[in-house]
């Protein structure tokens, strides 16, 4: 299990990669376009040399997890080459699909193929795929740099033994691996951020209280790291919108689709840090 591929640059898939990296596997992340590796690297090489600065990392375990990693748009050679795949992809079935289908094609046959999503289930995915054994859940949490949890997540299809090697790399890679026993979409985390999430947009709307301040009682009256507003632009906007769209697109129950407000914000293109704008603005930090 030395080689390991992520498909998908963005904040999660490029942080998931650096991970591999510096945990020692050669790792290679793919994307659709250069703009979207340069921004990728650029962005881990910041992070990085922040860790650098703050001693948190030596500058030569860092030159060495770049070393081990590598950055391609072919993503049939980078899969031909792969012992495990982590697909990061966008929160869209079909694309999923679509990698998953091309990637069985392109993987060697031993390969394992798993998915970071959290809405979208292996079971929903595997089909896709001629090894559906070999198909489950890794799901990392943002910062993936910093959150130590991953949940492993098999469907009917998934062989106890691709569930063992799934969590043993969890570990390797110095995460806390969760293991489900049954496949529901959300799976444990999100499901309970989900709860915190959906009260406090009801707040919100309801006229309650304002963003900062709902917040600011997460923070301090219930000791969470960041209110769920600062979480869901840390995370993107679009990931919980696009979450709640594959949700209900398997439960049909109309309490699952995404807030008025949040679907504001993502047809305004506002999604979050990465855009500089969402339920904050970070025009300054950009
Ligand atoms: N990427 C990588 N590292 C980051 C980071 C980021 N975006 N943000 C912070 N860090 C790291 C850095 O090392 C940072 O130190 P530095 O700024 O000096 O370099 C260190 O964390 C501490 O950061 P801060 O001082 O800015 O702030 P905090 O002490 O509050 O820590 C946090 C930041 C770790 C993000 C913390 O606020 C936290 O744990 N927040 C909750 C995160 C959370 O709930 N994540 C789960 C989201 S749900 C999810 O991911 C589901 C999925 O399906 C999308």
């Amino acid at each position: 299990m030395d080689r390991l591929l992520v498909v998908g640059a963005g904040t999660m898939g490029s942080q998931i990669a650096m991970v591999c990296a510096l945990a020692g596997h050669d790792t290679t992340v793919t994307d659709v376009t250069d703009d979207a590796l340069d921004r990728a690297r650029a962005q881990l090489q910041a992070r990085l040399d922040r860790d650098v600065a703050k001693e948190r990392r030596t500058r030569d375990d860092v030159d060495a997890a770049f070393d081990r990693l590598t950055f391609t748009t072919d993503l049939d050679a980078a899969a031909a080459g792969a012992d495990l795949v982590i697909e990061a992809a966008v929160e869209k079935l079909d694309v999923k699909r679509e990698v998953f289908a091309r990637l069985d094609k392109a993987a060697p046959p031993q390969t394992i193929l798993t998915t970071n999503s959290s809405a979208i289930m292996s079971s929903q995915i595997a089909d896709a795929t001629g090894r559906p054994d070999r198909v489950a859940n890794m799901h990392f949490f943002n910062p993936a740099l910093v959150m130590r949890c991953v949940e492993v997540v098999g469907s009917d299809d998934t062989s106890p033994e691709t569930m063992e090697t799934v969590t043993a790399l969890a570990r390797r890679l110095g995460k806390e691996p969760v293991v489900l026993h049954k496949e529901i979409p959300g799976f444990v985390a999100n499901r309970i951020l989900g709860a915190v999430r959906d009260e406090a947009i009801s707040l919100l709307e309801q006229g309650v209280s304002s963003v900062k301040d709902i917040d600011t009682a997460c923070r301090t009256a219930l000791g969470h790291p960041m209110g769920p507003f600062e979480l869901m632009d840390l995370t993107g906007i679009d990931i919980g919108y696009h979450a709640k769209l594959a949700r209900h697109a398997v439960t049909g129950d109309p309490r699952d689709l995404p807030s008025r407000t949040v679907t504001e914000l993502v047809e305004r293109g506002d999604l979050g840090r990465k855009t500089g704008k969402g339920f904050y603005s970070y025009e300054d930090e950009r």
